[in-house]
């Protein structure tokens, strides 16, 4: 089945990217970013619309909406119960969309924080909203690196259907996590030098999640480490590659702001690939897989992965692997040099590992006391690198 995708949140369109790859057809698209929207105008040629809350109604043959709200505004979301929480927030813009419009299909996204926020109770708001409405759901945490791309990205993908069973989406695949890529000096690592002393912002031939970053669109890509001892950050057109898009997909946001605004961008985007085989996966549901499951009972936190298709909710033992796609190693993935990781920067990771006791493989620590050295060395370069 081919759908007619409304898109909320649309953000620069990962998801409708994705979804068009797939055979689907995006007829609207709502978001309130200048930036974004330029970037949206640009790649997609339909109608836009910039704020949710001012969207009267769904178009017409809307089969699909799809939305990967703000995060910050679940915990909005979490503080009142049963349908009055489901409303608040930007979160209950969709809900009032879907309650005067009832499409077969709704698709949402966002980070695996949802599942704790408020103990759960943002969950539990959000789930009750779609029970109350009729809809089967279905959702699951699955990583972009089951994509075969380099960054270790979970994210939440939920679905809920009015008219079929959700699972035959989200749980017709199951490839379990790939085995570990090697260690440190074998491979390229990626490490978050903004984390906290208790942070573990590390994954290895990969990097970690890119970020929004802050409100402000300042950059703070995560770095990586080359087993040659090269420590840099990489390049924005690199970053939009990592996140499935072509090279230069956000450049039209420049157009309205800084560069640097690109990252927020990209930080914030669905992967496309993911995107895309939930998209596959819509226009031809498989069988759903043999996993173990258990009623839910009332926990700190919602479990990566659970449905209710009617028979109540249940949490469900799955993979954040459906799939396992060739992997691309960090290395080869990289086509642009990296920005070599300032001295400020560099000295800021180091004392905090140093002070946390994080832990971290000496001859990384090494290779950063290395890198610093040569950064001092090289003088005032360094206050251009990130
Ligand atoms: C997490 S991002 C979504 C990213 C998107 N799925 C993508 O692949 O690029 C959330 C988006 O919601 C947008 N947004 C926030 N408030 C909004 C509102 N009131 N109306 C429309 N869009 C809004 C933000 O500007 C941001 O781009």
């Amino acid at each position: 089945m081919k759908h007619s995708i409304a898109g909320l949140f649309a953000g620069i369109g990962g998801l409708e990217r994705g979804l068009a790859r797939a055979g689907h057809e995006t007829t609207l698209l709502c978001e309130n970013d200048p930036a974004a929207s330029a970037v949206l105008q640009r790649r997609f040629d339909i109608a836009h619309h910039d704020d949710v809350r001012s969207l009267k109604s769904l178009p017409k043959q809307t089969t699909l909406v799809v939305a990967g709200f703000p995060c910050q505004d679940l915990s909005q979301a979490g503080k009142t119960a049963g349908i009055e929480g489901a409303r608040s927030g930007l979160v209950g813009e969709v809900v009032r969309l879907i309650e005067a419009q009832r499409t077969p299909y709704v698709l949402l996204e966002n980070v695996p924080f949802m599942l704790q926020l408020s103990a759960g109770r943002a969950m539990d708001v959000i789930a009750s909203a779609f029970e109350h409405l009729g809809y089967k759901w279905a959702y699951r945490v699955v990583d972009s690196r089951a994509f075969g791309l380099p960054q270790r990205r979970r994210r939440v993908y939920f679905l809920a259907s009015l008219v079929d069973d959700p699972r035959t989406v989200l749980f017709a695949d199951e490839a379990g996590e790939q085995a570990e890529r090697g260690d440190f000096r074998s491979v390229a690592c990626g490490f978050y030098w903004t984390e906290g002393i208790r942070g573990l912002g590390w994954a290895v031939d990969a990097i970690p999640t890119i970020k929004g970053g802050s409100a402000l669109g300042i950059p703070s890509p995560p770095a990586i480490v080359l087993p040659d001892g090269t420590v840099g950050t990489p390049d924005l057109r690199d970053a939009e590659r990592l996140q499935g898009f072509p090279i230069d997909w956000t450049k039209p946001a420049e157009t309205v702001a800084r560069r640097s605004s690109r990252w927020k961008l990209v930080g914030n985007a669905v992967s496309v690939r993911a995107a895309e085989w939930i998209g596959k996966r819509m226009a031809k549901p498989g069988e759903i897989g043999d996993f173990p499951t258990a009623p839910m009972t009332p926990a700190k936190s919602w479990p990566t992965a659970a449905w209710n298709v009617g028979g109540g909710r249940m949490r469900v033992e799955a993979s954040e692997w459906p799939v396992q796609r060739t992997y691309q190693s960090l290395e080869g993935f990289l086509i642009h040099p990296l920005s070599p990781l300032s001295e400020k920067a560099t000295a800021g990771f180091l004392s905090r590992a140093e002070r946390g006791g994080l832990r971290f493989p000496p001859e990384f620590l090494r290779t950063l006391r290395n890198h610093l050295a040569g950064m001092r060395d090289t003088g005032p370069r360094s206050s251009r690198a990130a």
